[in-house]
């Protein structure tokens, strides 16, 4: 009876991941499909501590080991998604990566030691288990040490490193890595299977560290998701050793997931993948170089900004990285009530990866209650910027940066952007004239139609909305 309950809350764990990823495709739904595919997880969880049965009947043991595991892990984890800033997501989405690739790992050492205790099965069903078995090691030491790698260079704390022929040595390391696999799980028996074993666990590793390591910052997010994929496809592999069907599931639905919001990504920034993973993109200097003739930019003042907008008909909001920074998602969103107030039509142009991870903005905004039916995707806001008055450009940068569409010799040619300066007046604010995450200058800050608004974005648009509230 016990078994088929459980059978029955896996199959009601596994439908609601389904059902969660579907509700995350959509902001106003998206905090719901979490708390809907969390509460399955949780059923999923204690329904194997209370009513899984080990081969002789028995119940699990260790409950002191496993709630005290749960305790633990269940603070750290509040306390840490409690204090996470905004723009460190990244950061703590790669933590998370590597945990559940360590996980994986962990999970494919301890039943590797079984196994050798045991004696290895001498059929083929032996290399059955060893094939899952190093799939689960590789992909979870890879998830591990490389996510560990991108949270050291998304908090600054690794910087790039390279060497000539690192690629061949990254291809040596994961052939070799491979090839030893296939060797040990089909000469089990042989005295150095162990040993073998254990090489193939620190290669993996070191291969996860040389393969993050060159890739340029403005990719990371690109990694991270890869990394997330990957992540889901080693606790996959538990799923399968330990015949566990919601493991498995959702192993596959974080590898699939991961997988096409990789492709998006790439897509959105039209590179391939392979070029994101060995192109260096985002690293600075040379990205520097490609940069455009420089001109001569020109300032606004609050008043004449607060002027422009308030008389125009349409105002469109470009948000960007410098907006999630400076937390001026509230004040933005005020602003927008103003004008509207003034028979302004504000909208916002979201570009697909403005900010540091896919949909940061929309749920920047979303927090703010910023109304849906507003935010125009990029498509939809490039065929609106010709009948649009002001574009206020709030800490963007690469998408909105023309090179994309004009300078072949830029890190960025090829990647949509946002058509902005087809508008008939661009404002722009940022801090100083620095470049964005790529790294690169941006001709559009000199355009004869832009006037940049220098400071940070929430003491200016409060300062904005004070000036529209005396016109
Ligand atoms: P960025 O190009 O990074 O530009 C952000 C700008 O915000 C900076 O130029 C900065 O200029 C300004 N800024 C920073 N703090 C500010 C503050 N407190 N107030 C006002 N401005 C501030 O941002 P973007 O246009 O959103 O582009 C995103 C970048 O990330 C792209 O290169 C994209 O390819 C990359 N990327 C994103 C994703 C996803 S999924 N979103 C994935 C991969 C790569 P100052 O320092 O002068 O203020």
């Amino acid at each position: 009876m016990g078994v088929s309950i459980l059978a029955l809350v896996y199959i009601i764990a596994a439908v609601t991941f389904i059902m969660g990823l579907k509700m995350m495709s959509h902001p106003a739904s998206a905090r719901q499909g979490n708390i809907v595919a969390g509460a399955g997880m949780l059923a999923a969880i204690f329904g194997t501590i209370f009513l899984y049965r080990n081969d002789d009947g028995s119940l699990l043991g260790n409950k002191l080991w496993i709630f005290g595991g749960i305790i633990i892990g269940t603070i750290i984890g509040v306390m840490a998604a409690k204090r996470v800033k905004m723009t460190a997501m990244p950061e703590m989405v790669s933590l998370f990566n590597g945990l559940g690739g360590a996980s994986a790992t962990l999970i494919s050492v301890i039943e590797f030691n079984h196994l050798a205790d045991q004696g290895f099965p001498a059929d083929k069903s032996g290399a059955g288990i060893m094939a899952i078995l190093f799939s689960g090691i590789i992909l979870g030491n890879i998830t591990f040490s490389g996510s560990m790698i991108a949270w050291g260079k998304l908090s600054g704390k690794v910087k790039d490193f390279s060497f000539n022929g690192q690629h061949i040595v990254n291809i040596i390391l994961l052939v070799v890595s491979i090839g030893l696999s296939i060797y040990i799980s089909s000469h089990l028996q042989a005295t150095t299977t162990t040993i073998l074993f254990y090489v193939v666990f620190l290669l993996s590793l070191l291969y996860g560290i040389f393969f993050v390591m060159p890739i340029g910052g403005a990719d990371m997010p690109v990694v991270i998701s890869l990394l997330n994929s990957l992540s889901g496809l080693s606790a996959a592999c538990g799923g399968f050793l330990y015949d566990n069907k919601v493991v498995f599931t959702g192993g596959i639905l974080v590898g699939a997931a991961g997988t096409i919001l990789t492709v998006l990504m790439c897509k959105a920034m039209n590179r391939s993948l392979t070029n994101v993973l060995i192109g260096s993109f985002g690293g600075g200097g040379a990205a520097a170089a490609a940069a455009g003739e420089k001109g001569q930019h020109k300032e606004i003042s609050l008043n004449d900004a607060a002027v422009v907008m308030s008389y125009a008909n349409k105002v469109m909001i470009v948000p960007g990285y410098g907006l999630a920074v400076a937390q001026a998602q509230h004040a933005c969103h005020e602003l927008e009530k103003l004008l509207e107030s003034k028979g302004v039509q504000v909208k916002y142009a979201i570009h697909p990866v403005a900010g540091r991870m896919p949909g940061h903005m929309n749920v920047l905004l979303a927090e703010a209650d910023v109304s849906y039916d507003n935010l125009l995707e990029m498509e939809t806001a490039n065929e609106e910027f010709p009948s649009t008055d002001v574009v206020l450009i709030l800490g963007a940068n690469d998408v909105v940066n023309p090179a994309a569409k004009s300078n072949p010799a830029s890190p960025i040619y090829g990647m949509p952007i946002l058509d902005v300066e087809q508008a008939k007046m661009v404002i722009v604010n940022k801090r100083s004239m620095k470049p964005g995450y790529a790294g690169i200058e941006n001709e559009l800050f000199y355009s004869p139609k832009t006037s940049m608004l220098f400071g940070d974005a929430k003491k200016v648009l409060q300062d904005l909305i004070t000036e529209i509230k005396t016109l």
